[in-house]
């Protein structure tokens, strides 16, 4: 470590222990790592996901878990599937699995592994299988330990007083879908019971397959409100207040 690097670290130690800092903007369950070494990134995130996914309304960071879906539209050959009302919740318990940031390479990678649960209203309407479908019902979709890797291109940016700022300027994703989906979903073809069942068990005995055919948008759309999330966090909080290593020149 150079002098320069030292100095700033005590700089910023003291500033934060006399309470210098008194215009503190980050939560209090932020807890900046000192250096980038993966053991301090992944506790620190692990600390910060509980709080952080139920939303910081004074920061306008919208809530992650419970997440509305108020309504989004998946276009399936053959079905247009349409959820409404859609409540996404288990991201607040995503054990964290490795988390590594690049400072001076703008990377930032994030694996988590995740219990998702997702209810909400549907309607489809076309053909499912042999069977023309005009369903409208309730829905519940259970993920089991699916693992999320997330692959962020960093930026930084000055705000207007000058204050440096993590941005995102692109991101990649992989999404495992884990162990076992299970779907419920009523009335999938309105008025006939046994037909729904029948379908509906069959979704479930063949939930890979049929997870790998409509699940991308949902994963897609998903994983756009958490990246636009996080935007809006670093928007609000200033660099120095989430890693205290020095910032690169940019
Ligand atoms: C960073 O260093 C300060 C001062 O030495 C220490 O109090 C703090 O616990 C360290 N933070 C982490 C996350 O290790
Ligand atoms: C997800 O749920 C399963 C089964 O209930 C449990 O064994 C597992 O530990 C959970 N995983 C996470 C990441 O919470
Ligand atoms: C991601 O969300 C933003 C803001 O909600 C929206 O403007 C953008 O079109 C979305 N992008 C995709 C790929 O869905």
């Amino acid at each position: 470590m150079c002098l320069r690097q030292v100095l700033l670290l005590t700089v910023v130690a003291l500033a934060a222990s006399f309470g210098v800092c008194d215009a503190k903007i980050a939560p209090d369950f932020i807890h900046p790592c000192n250096t980038t070494e993966k053991a301090c990134l992944i506790k620190a995130t692990r600390d910060a996901i509980p709080d952080f996914s139920k939303g910081l309304p004074e920061l306008g960071v919208p809530s992650l878990d419970p997440f509305i879906i108020d309504e989004l539209p998946i276009q399936l050959p053959g079905v247009k599937v349409t959820f409404l009302e859609g409540k996404v919740t288990g991201l607040r318990k995503c054990e964290v699995l490795n988390v590594e940031a690049y400072v001076e390479k703008n990377i930032f990678l994030l694996e988590v592994k995740c219990n998702i649960t997702i209810k909400g209203k549907y309607t489809a309407v076309g053909r499912l299988l042999l069977f023309p479908i005009n369903g409208e019902g309730d829905s519940k979709i259970k993920i089991t330990n699916s693992v999320i890797k997330l692959n962020i291109k960093t930026k930084y940016f000055k705000d207007a007083e000058g204050r440096d700022h993590f941005g995102i300027k692109n991101y990649r994703y992989t999404f495992d879908y884990g162990e076992k989906i299970h779907y419920v979903i009523s009335n999938l073809f309105k008025g006939n019971a046994e037909l729904s069942n029948t379908v509906l068990q069959f979704l479930n005995e063949n939930w890979r397959a049929v997870t790998e055919e409509f699940g991308k948008p949902v994963v897609d759309y998903a994983m756009n409100v958490t990246i636009e999330t996080a935007k809006k966090f670093f928007d609000a909080v200033p660099y120095d207040e989430l890693l205290y290593v020095p910032i690169p020149k940019y």
